[in-house]
This record gives structure tokens, C-alpha cells and sequence, in this order.
């Protein structure tokens, strides 16, 4: 009998989710009902943050905190080329230009000496990402931000129960950090998404441009500045709530994986794995994503191991090479060398909480017969 496909992500949904969902369906409050102000709640107090605002995608979150803390038209700012594109693109719907600058090679994320060095006069703010759930260096990041006058936007789409050395979790500095809730993260709404914040003020102009613009206290139709739909359903802030129920139980399950890659791909020769958690940092699983041998040709990897049924993809490829970022901004090969070489080989694994040992060792001894194969 053949094997089982086993598939890049799979969400985990049970009982409490369908009860859940069946509950507001039943209540006929589908959207703007008492689920959004629980989810936000329960969040921000599992984060230890004091404001949360769920909209309805990660990158719907990214534009409204970057408009939150004054980007706009003209102005630059800095970010990671590894990363997801909707990081950057968030900037550009802001009227604003993203400025790259190379990643720390062991981490992946954006380095900050390289982060200092691309400020220029007309930057305003820097994005950091905490990518693949490693956090990133933001003690380093606000230090310099603080010395040249910068805001700070977090992309934490993919880092849901990561902790920085102090203990802090990822997104609970008080700048605003965006979460992602799409069905391949560490908890999903199917989409969705959520901005963490310290300030106030800033919760409520995010909470009403996500609305059309409306404050809390105003008519449905009364609009006191430009605002857009991002928002989240009842529906799925139900999901969200019933997630977090689970939550610890989904990143043990998340961590445990990781754990079992590490054994059995750690005689693979060549491989590069994720870093393990340094400096008492510590990584919020999202992905497991191995960096493959130079010369091995990464294509024919993905549709050896497609062909015994283990789906992987390439990611993340670099944000800046993509065709529409070297059209409008004329980038060009070369421009950030650690990034580069990490997005020409680097290759996602199934990776999901059900997996067991069975699936994990299935997925290394492929890969180790398929590199064999070009040793
Ligand atoms: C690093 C990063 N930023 C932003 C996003 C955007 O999130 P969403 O897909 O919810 O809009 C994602 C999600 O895939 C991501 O991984």
C-alpha cells in the first residue's frame, strides 16, 4: 500500500471549534458582536500586552499600524528582503518605499548594524520581522530607533508563542506587532490577524480605520476620517478564542516536531537546519525550513519527494528579486548577498502538530536518498 501524502501545513480543529462557530451562527450576530472584544481580550492577556485589535489578515494589520505610527507618502522604511512579501507591501500601501537591508545569516532575520546603516533622512520607521518564530533583535532595533527618531512596526505574523531573552513575549514590547492567522500559522481564523499594542490612542484609530473610519461612539454611517474593511467576523474571532484554548498544547506539539527533525536530520552531510534558540531567546515553531547543500538542485528535490508523496516548497524567496520589486524599485542581484543565498536554498518540510516520528522520519530518509543522489 502506498504511502500517505503528507501536506506542507494542516491546521488542528475539534470540537470546541465547531461548537463555536455553531454558537454564532445560532446567536445571528456575525460580525462587530461580543466575540471580537473576547478574542481581543484573551490575547492581549496571553501576550501580557494591554491592547489588542483583531483584523482581518496579517497584512491588513500591517498597514494599519504602520499608518498608526505616522508612515505615510514620501516617507522610507526599513525592512527585511526575507520575508514574506506582504511585509514590504504593506509599506507601499502606505504611499511610503520599503528600504532593505541585509539579514543576520544564523537567524535569518533583519540585522540591525545593516538596519542602522540603510537610515537615511527621509526614513521614518523600521520593520522588523521575526522570521520562521525567531525573534529578532529588538533590543538592538529600538536602541537605534530611539537614537534616530524611528517608530517601530513588528511583523510577528509567524512568531506566536516566541519569547525574547528577557522573557517578554514576541509582540508584548509595546510597539505595535502584528500577528497572522492564516491556516498554516500556530493559530488559525482560516484569516485573520491581530496588531498588539501598548498605546491607547493608537488602539482606537486602529480600531476605527479598520471600521470605515467610524469611532466607537458614532452612527454606522458617520465617518470622522478615511478607514477600510478589515474587519474580523464573529465567526472567526470564535475560532480564534477556541484556538487559543489550545494553544500551549498546539506549540508543544509545534516544538516536539522540530525536535524529531533535528535527530533525524542531523546526520544528513551538508544540511543546514534552523538555528537552535540563542542568547535565551526562544523560537515560536511556524515552519521547519532546512537549507539545502550548494549545487543540489532544489527543484528536482521538491519533485523527488512530491513523487513519494511529501509535499515542501522553496521559502521564502528574497522579496526584493521578485518581479514586481525589481520593476518598481530597479533592484537587482547581488544587492543583499546572506539573503539571497539563504532564499536560493532553503526549503520548507511538512510541518504541523499532528506529525509524528513515523511522518518526520518518512520525510529525512526521502530527503537523505534524494541528496545521496547528488553527492
Ligand atoms: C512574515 C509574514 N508577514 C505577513 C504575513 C501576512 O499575513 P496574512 O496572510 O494574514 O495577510 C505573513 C503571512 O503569511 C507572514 O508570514
Amino acid at each position: 500500500m502506498a504511502d500517505e501524502p503528507i501536506p506542507l501545513a494542516k491546521p488542528v480543529l475539534g470540537e470546541a471549534e465547531e461548537r463555536a462557530v455553531i454558537e454564532v451562527l445560532r446567536s445571528g450576530q456575525l460580525s462587530l458582536g461580543p466575540k471580537l472584544g473576547e478574542f481581543e481580550r484573551l490575547f492581549a492577556e496571553r501576550l501580557g500586552v494591554p491592547h489588542a485589535s483583531a483584523v482581518s489578515s496579517g497584512t491588513a494589520g500591517l498597514h494599519l499600524a504602520l499608518r498608526a505610527v505616522g508612515v505615510g507618502p514620501g516617507d522610507e522604511v526599513i525592512t527585511s528582503p526575507f520575508s514574506f512579501v506582504a511585509s514590504a507591501n504593506a509599506i507601499i500601501y502606505c504611499g511610503a518605499t520599503p528600504v532593505f537591508a541585509d539579514i543576520d545569516p544564523v537567524t535569518l532575520n533583519l540585522d540591525p548594524a545593516a538596519a542602522e546603516a540603510a537610515i537615511t533622512p527621509r526614513t521614518k520607521a523600521i520593520l522588523p520581522v521575526h522570521i520562521f518564530g525567531y525573534p529578532a533583535d529588538m533590543p538592538a532595533f529600538e536602541r537605534i530607533a530611539q537614537q534616530h527618531g524611528l517608530a517601530i512596526v513588528e511583523d510577528a505574523c509567524e512568531a506566536l508563542g516566541a519569547r525574547h531573552a528577557d522573557g517578554v513575549a514576541v509582540g508584548a514590547r509595546g510597539n505595535p506587532a502584528v500577528f497572522g492567522f492564516y491556516a498554516n500559522k500556530q493559530l488559525t481564523t482560516g484569516e485573520g490577524g491581530m496588531v498588539t499594542l501598548g498605546d491607547p490612542a493608537m488602539k482606537e484609530r486602529i480600531d476605527s480605520e479598520r471600521n470605515q473610519g467610524r469611532a466607537p461612539d458614532m452612527g454606522w454611517l458617520d465617518h470622522d476620517r478615511l478607514g477600510f474593511n478589515y474587519r474580523l467576523s464573529d465567526i472567526a474571532c470564535a475560532l480564534g478564542v477556541a484556538q487559543l484554548g489550545r494553544l500551549d498544547e498546539m506549540l508543544a506539539a509545534r516544538a516536539h516536531v522540530a525536535t524529531l527533525y533535528r535527530e533525524a536530520l542531523a546526520s544528513i552531510d551538508g544540511l543546514t537546519l534552523p538555528c537552535e534558540d540563542l542568547d535565551g531567546n526562544s523560537r515560536g515553531w511556524f515552519v521547519f525550513v532546512v537549507q539545502l547543500p550548494a549545487g543540489v538542485d532544489r527543484n528536482a528535490v521538491i519533485s523527488q519527494l512530491a513523487s513519494v508523496g511529501i509535499q515542501s516548497k522553496p521559502y521564502l524567496p528574497a522579496i526584493h528579486l521578485s518581479g514586481f520589486y525589481r520593476e518598481r524599485f530597479a533592484h537587482r542581484d547581488g544587492e543583499y548577498p546572506h539573503c539571497e543565498r539563504v532564499a536560493d536554498h532553503s526549503l520548507a518540510l511538512p510541518f504541523f502538530p499532528e506529525m509524528g516520528e513515523r511522518q518526520t522520519s518518512r520525510v529525512s530518509r526521502a530527503l537523505s536518498r534524494i541528496l545521496a543522489r547528488f553527492g
